[in-house]
């Protein structure tokens, strides 16, 4: 960590304090404020986390004024346009692009890695079929705790590595499953001779009784959409992720948590409450009514797959997402697509209103992802689960990287208290 030329000096009351400050590569000089409890007998208050650097990260950059997100440096629109989901996992994994002998590699240890535990389908047949896939999901990752013991000792460093490339492999096995549970359908096992996405949809879309061949188009925006929600640093979930492993506790635990944050209508769960959005809203004309109670401060209700903590200019994984929209509806065939001409006009319409300019609220990611799941054949309630599939590398990353941390503690915040001070016990016949 840099120790920067600069100070700061906090006064309040009698004390004053000079608290150290570093410069990072890229963003905002931070204060190192972990002294300022000792030293100064005061906590910070920063609920949400608006103005708190949590960690140290070398892995990914976002500048939200510039609408840049960057991956070990490299921008994601490169990665997007040039690169594809598991050269992007390499990468985030081991901070380097990956030579050919060591993509080579890396894909065929993710590639060995992608069935379950054949007991691990009597796990799937306990859940209610209409369980959502998300459940599914918290629910089974959480257990390969319970099915694969020789990759839990956070303390070793194989294991650490077996179990992330397990997690990696796996997820989209467990994703598909989910999703065949629901529709009453066989389980279908991986096939070790597709690629990544192909065989996610593979698994996803066949079944015994005929052939299945996995569209390359099909197949690239999968892996498109993996690649542009691989990481996205200290994001909601995987700063669960990282709180979860502060305790020690094994890496299954800690990515069950962070699915479970990710479901959240705030974050992943944005996605499929997008599509539902648009499809609410039918037709153009009523758009105005939708706009308008977003802007009611009245109502709860926010334009889905908009706005973004970090991002006050575009979130340039939307620009992206938006041109595969409209390429993977035209390869379809899929002409005059209501749903996407709906949010086209949203869009527009959302931009050109000061609210939203003046808050600074733009198409998200999950804007348009959506419409190009459906458009593949996927119901909503599959859209967060693909999404937990991409995020599972960066949850791994960040995980990786905070265990071989040496300033590692528990996480550990403090609060504001507003409650009752001390007083003392009522019995029952007197309250
Ligand atoms: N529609 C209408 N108003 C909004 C919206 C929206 N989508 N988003 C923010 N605002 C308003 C909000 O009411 C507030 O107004 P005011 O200052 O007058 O009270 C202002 O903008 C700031 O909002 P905030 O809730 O304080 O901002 P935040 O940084 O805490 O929340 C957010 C960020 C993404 C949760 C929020 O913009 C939102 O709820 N968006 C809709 C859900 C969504 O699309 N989430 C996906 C995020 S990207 C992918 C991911 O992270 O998984």
């Amino acid at each position: 960590m840099a120790q920067s030329d600069k100070t700061a000096k906090l006064s309040f009351g009698d004390t004053e304090l000079e608290l150290p400050m570093y410069s990072p590569s890229a963003g905002p000089d931070v204060i190192d404020i972990r002294k300022l409890y000792a030293q100064g007998n005061v906590f910070t208050y920063d609920p949400g986390f608006t103005s708190t650097a949590s960690c140290d990260s070398t892995i990914t950059f976002i500048d939200g004024d510039k609408g840049e997100l960057l991956h070990r440096g490299y921008p994601i629109d490169q990665l997007a346009a040039k690169s594809h989901f598991l050269e992007v996992c390499y990468l985030l994994l081991y901070g380097e692009l990956p030579t050919a002998e060591q993509l080579e590699d890396f894909e065929g240890r993710v590639t060995n890695h992608t069935m379950l535990h054949e007991q691990m389908m009597n796990f799937f047949r306990g859940f209610r079929r209409d369980a959502h896939p998300m459940a599914v999901m918290v629910g089974v990752v959480g257990a390969m705790s319970a099915f694969y013991h020789d990759s839990t000792d956070i303390g070793d460093p194989w294991q650490r590595e077996v179990a992330s490339i397990r997690l990696i492999a796996k997820m989209p096995t467990i994703a598909a499953w989910a999703y065949k549970y629901s529709v009453g359908q066989p389980f279908v096992y991986p096939r070790n001779d597709l690629d990544y996405a192909s065989n996610f949809l593979r698994m996803c879309f066949s079944v015994p009784a005929e052939d299945y061949v996995v569209d390359p188009i099909l197949s690239r925006a999968m892996d498109r959409i993996f690649t542009l929600h691989a990481d996205h640093e200290q994001n909601a979930s995987t700063s669960t992720v990282r709180l979860a492993s502060s305790s020690g506790a094994n890496p299954f635990a800690c990515i069950a948590a962070g699915i479970a944050c990710l479901w959240g209508p705030a974050h992943g769960g944005a996605n499929q409450a997008c599509l539902e959005m648009l499809r609410e809203i039918g037709t153009p004309d009523r758009i105005p009514e939708f706009i308008a109670r977003a802007k009611d401060k009245n109502d709860p209700f926010r334009l889905m797959g908009f706005g973004h903590r970090v991002y006050k200019n575009f979130d340039p994984r939307a620009k992206v997402m938006k041109e595969s929209a409209d390429e993977v509806l035209d390869l379809l065939g899929i002409e005059n697509n209501p749903t996407l001409q709906v949010a086209k006009e949203l869009e527009r319409v959302a931009l050109e209103d000061p609210y939203f300019a003046e808050k600074k609220l733009y198409p998200n990611v999950d804007f348009y992802s959506g419409i190009i799941l459906d458009a593949m054949g996927f119901p909503t309630s599959m859209f967060t689960p693909i999404f937990a599939v991409a995020r599972t590398v960066g949850w791994i990353s960040q995980w990786k990287e905070q265990i071989s941390d040496p300033q590692l503690r528990i996480g550990r915040p403090r609060q504001l208290y507003q409650g009752a001070t001390t007083r003392d016990y009522v019995d029952v016949e007197n309250r």
